[in-house]
């Protein structure tokens, strides 16, 4: 099976681009978690998300595989069905705390996979992967060599207590060949606005992804590569600090969702979401006599009860639970903690 996709094959470079990736450059002089590639082997894009779908743009052929844990964040299956691709969507457990096992891996890969997708810590359901759980995975991968690996590291910077980072390229180098590493400046910099994204993986793949780019957007603002080389090279003491914070707000909403009747909450080990189980409240009726069948219902009716919003977890792909943003103050969440409280004490 031929990795690049079809489409290629139809595509010219664009004669005309001027931009000068210069941050490309930079960022390629030193790249973190000890992972070494040469300029030719990175890109940056308009957000992680370009990246991203670039990746499947290239890649996918109709009825190539790729497989997504659930619950995942909501754009893959997306960009790979826009793709022509089929996403095969692979369940976890709250047991497991949502993290993909080596053997449900195995179980999924079929002659047609292409790609599977790791995103640790997961938005949205904030699970990060240890370097053992990701060598489990990483040895099932060893042994078939047609899957590659996609790891989105978005969230890379935002892990709380003693849990230490780590990326498949870091953990298996054999898979140094197979394996795009996409990262930005989104989320621990919160450079959302600024849509930097960037990514490393083998040459090829790379070449591939600049030439579509080339097509679609010339490149990314230039002026904003600047600011995200600013933001990688620049004091970087107030990362420590967030997370700090965030740790707090994660500390404080597992705790209070924990007391709430009918949910379970575990502790992911980063990101900035939990995502509680509400399977003890299905079933149960509100004051108002509505019964909550699904996810949805509940969110919705915890919105209109209390005021609080959250999203139903079948958006990601798996329930019943739902997934809560801790980014915002302590204040605000105690409170909000509060009114779910109150809410699934309401129901009967
Ligand atoms: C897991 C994950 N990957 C990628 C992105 C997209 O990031 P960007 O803003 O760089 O496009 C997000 C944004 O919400 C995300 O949660």
């Amino acid at each position: 099976m031929a990795f690049l996709a079809d489409v290629l094959s139809r595509v010219k470079p664009s004669a005309t681009i001027a931009v000068t990736q210069k941050a490309r450059d930079l960022k390629a002089q030193g790249r973190e978690n000890g992972l070494e590639y040469k300029a030719s082997d990175t890109i940056v894009g308009t957000g992680g998300k370009q990246i991203l779908y670039n990746a499947f743009l290239v890649t996918m052929n109709p009825g190539d595989e790729v497989i997504i844990p659930a619950p995942y964040w909501v754009s893959y299956p997306e960009m790979v069905a826009i793709n022509g691709g089929t996403p095969v969507f692979v369940a976890t457990t709250l047991e497991n705390n949502f993290k993909l096992s080596a053997e449900d891996l195995d179980r999924a890969i079929t002659p047609r996979t292409k790609w599977v997708v790791l995103n640790s810590p997961s938005n949205p359901s904030g699970a990060a992967y240890t370097r053992d759980e990701l060598k489990a995975l990483t040895d099932v991968l060893l042994r078939h060599p047609h899957v590659w690996i996609l790891t989105d590291d978005m969230y890379e910077h935002l892990t709380y207590g003693d849990f230490v980072f780590t990326t498949p390229a870091q953990v298996e180098p054999a898979l140094y060949a197979r394996t795009l590493t996409m990262n930005g400046v989104s989320k621990a910099y919160a450079m959302t606005g600024w849509r930097i994204g960037y990514a490393a993986g083998p040459a090829q793949l790379i070449k591939a992804m600049d030439l579509v780019q080339g097509q679609q957007t010339s490149g990314a603002c230039t002026v904003a590569q600047w600011a995200a080389v600013e933001a990688l090279n620049g004091p970087q003491d107030f990362i420590p600090k967030s997370r700090k914070a965030f740790e707090e707000r994660r500390d404080l909403v597992v705790s209070m969702l924990g007391q709430a009747p009918f949910l379970k909450c575990p502790k992911p080990e980063g990101a900035f979401y939990v995502y509680p189980s509400c399977a003890d409240a299905i079933g149960r009726r509100t004051p108002a006599g509505k019964v909550i069948e699904t996810d949805a219902d509940f969110v919705s009716e915890l919105l209109d009860a209390e005021g609080v919003a959250a999203v139903h977890g079948s958006a990601f792909g798996q329930g019943p639970n739902f997934r809560v943003s801790y980014a915002t103050s302590l204040n605000v969440l105690e409170d909000a903690c509060r009114k779910i409280q109150r809410f699934t004490a309401s129901l009967r």
